[in-house]
């Protein structure tokens, strides 16, 4: 195997190592190749260009393979929870039973708010979107710990990670609260981490949300599907903010604010819409499929299509197994689930979808179990922001000890240089 390859341009011949990774991917290295050429390599949209070297997260998505620090994505859905599988995104190994207490008890002991903290939730007007008031509370938390605005060791780092991991719970519930209107709840202590969530979402001061234990266990499972995706769009976002030596804090801010578009996070309410749109329209879920694939209109099937995927989304396989169980166990009967599968299995037998490698990705079915949870709409991307929190913070630290800036470049299509016209002498 060739440890270098060789680039022509005009005369010049220039060698690019090639680096490789543990899993037998290759990359050119063409980090000398503007200073020893002239020339910079694009590439609108990232989709060949490795960022980085990391050792979180690897994809195949030829294969449709995930997994996170060497576990498969199916072994861990099966045999870990979200807690344990974040430990491991940001430690880089499954902790001890000891451990895995510390970790817990640390975010048992940092879910609380500051109650200065919580009068910022007041501020924002009534319908604000919780994705907005997320980032905006995130962000605000490196006011009330500047002496972790700069890591300087692991403890810190765990410091602030714990509070990140333990508060966005908190932050996120409470967005919610917010626009109903509601009182706040306060975080239980010996709850665990999902349930915990769902108390400080639904219960009262005159009733504790009781949630049955396979809801608990479903949301469990989305936020530990969601927890780490290598280098996508607010991953990469997190990293980038990151490189500046911005803090934690701000840096996991800028990766909600990335993950809300409907092209990523959002998808899982972009794909909710249009399974109600079917629904209320009594469209044909043919008719749909046909004005996608026409394309005149804009519309794309929500929840299908990946950058990295062609092949199943992993996620999608487990999700959609435990949304049948959690629908099934609880007698739920959801139009939207049986309009999603005739999608699915309309759309992975047409040409135009096979011949793009378009499969469904994990928004396609975590709407509509997120709507069996009873959790609106308008949380879903913010239960996303949840679930990534601990690939986030694994990325950034990573990235921390890298030294340089990120800094792309780009190939200027702009006017060439013209001399300024005063006003009263321009056409
Ligand atoms: N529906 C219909 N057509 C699609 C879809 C879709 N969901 N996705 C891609 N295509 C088509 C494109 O129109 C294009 O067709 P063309 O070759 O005739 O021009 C071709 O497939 C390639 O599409 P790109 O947009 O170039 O693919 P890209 O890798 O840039 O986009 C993306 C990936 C953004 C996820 C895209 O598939 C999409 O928009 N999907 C719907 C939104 C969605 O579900 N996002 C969630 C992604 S997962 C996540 O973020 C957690």
């Amino acid at each position: 195997m060739a440890d270098t390859a060789r680039l022509q341009i005009g005369d010049q011949s220039v060698e690019l190592p090639i680096v490789e990774g543990s899993e037998d991917e290759k990359a050119l290295d063409i980090s000398a190749l503007r200073s020893e050429t002239g020339h910079i390599t694009l590439d609108q949209g990232y989709g060949n260009t490795g960022s980085w070297q990391s050792g979180i997260t690897f994809i195949d998505g030829d294969k449709g393979i995930l997994r996170y620090r060497g576990y498969g994505i199916e072994d861990l859905s099966e045999h870990s929870n979200f807690i344990e599988t974040s430990y491991l995104l940001i430690w880089g190994e499954l902790p001890t039973a000891a451990q895995l207490e510390e970790f817990s008890d640390l975010l048992t002991k940092h879910q609380m708010l500051r109650e200065g903290l919580k009068h910022h939730f007041n501020l924002f007007p009534p319908n604000s979107p919780p994705m907005a008031v997320l980032s905006s509370v995130l962000n605000a938390l490196s006011c009330y710990y500047p002496e972790l605005l700069e890591i300087e060791d692991d403890e810190m780092f765990t410091e602030a990670a714990a509070r990140i991991m333990a508060k966005v719970r908190t932050i996120a519930a409470y967005s919610y609260r917010q626009q109903l209107g509601h009182h706040i709840e306060y975080p239980h202590p010996n709850k665990k981490y999902a349930e915990n969530f769902l108390h400080l979402m639904f219960s009262q001061p005159y009733n504790e949300f009781q949630p049955e234990p396979e809801l608990v266990k479903a949301l469990d499972l989305i936020f530990l599907l969601h927890a780490d995706h290598e280098q996508n769009c607010s991953t990469s976002t997190v990293r980038m903010v990151g490189s500046s030596e911005a803090n934690l804090f701000s840096s996991v801010a800028a990766g909600v604010c990335a993950l809300w578009g409907p092209l990523h996070g959002g998808a899982n309410i972009a794909v909710v819409d249009m399974l109600e749109k079917i629904r209320e329209e009594n469209l044909s879920v043919s008719s749909f499929v046909d004005q996608v694939k026409n394309k005149k209109a804009g519309i794309r099937l929500m929840g299908f299509g990946h950058r990295v995927y062609k092949n199943f989304d992993p996620r999608a396989t487990i999700i959609k197994k435990s949304c049948e169980e959690v629908l099934a166990k609880l007698d739920i009967d959801d139009p939207l689930l049986d309009i999603a599968k005739e999608l699915e299995t309309v759309a992975l037998e047409d040409e135009y979808f096979i011949q793009r490698k378009l499969y469904p990705n994990v928004d396609f079915y975590s709407g509509v179990i997120l709507r069996a949870l009873g959790i609106p709409k308008a949380m879903f991307t913010v239960i996303f922001a949840i679930g990534r929190m601990p690939g986030w913070i694994a990325q950034w630290y990573e990235e921390s000890k890298a030294t340089k800036i990120s800094r792309p470049r780009q190939i200027y299509t702009g006017p060439v240089l013209r001399t300024y016209q005063p006003v009263e002498e321009r056409p």
